[in-house]
């Protein structure tokens, strides 16, 4: 498990979607780097990236939410890497329906999907649980 309970920002929602997505770009990994044939995970490949073009956004629209509620001040950089973020998953799900599910791009996208989550997760959200603690702000009294 990739997870770490220090990755927690203290905020259940928050918490609960970022766990879900440690599972999912996990089992996404596992999947693109199995010794199966392509054809027979392509199915699988492609739910995970459906569930992600969508999970995403919804995660970052809450986590955005949060931020606003405790009037976090560095709100408008924090998004500019979630709307980043976002036009990267898209992109690359359009080319990769364009390649015709191309193999090598999905391997490419999973390694830095995982790369990503960890490195925003751990440090851009840490961020907004520092300041929520510094502020006296608890993550369950908004
Ligand atoms: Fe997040
Ligand atoms: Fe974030």
């Amino acid at each position: 498990m990739l997870w770490k309970d220090k990755y927690e920002l203290g905020v259940p929602l928050i918490d609960e979607q970022h766990k879900e997505l440690f599972r999912r770009v996990e089992v996404f990994i596992q999947t693109v780097r199995s010794s199966a044939a392509w054809d027979e995970k392509i199915g699988k490949v492609n739910e995970t990236l459906e569930f992600m073009k969508v999970y995403v956004v919804e995660h970052f629209n809450a986590e955005e939410g949060y931020q606003r509620s405790i009037e976090y001040p560095g709100y408008d950089m924090h998004k500019k890497i979630h709307d980043g973020m976002v036009s990267y998953v898209l992109s690359v799900s359009e080319e990769y329906e364009k390649s015709g599910c191309d193999e090598k791009l999905m391997l490419q996208f999973a390694g830095k999907l995982l790369a990503w989550l960890i490195n925003h997760v751990a440090a851009d959200d840490q961020n907004i649980a520092s300041y929520a603690k510094e502020k006296g702000v608890d993550g369950n009294e908004r």
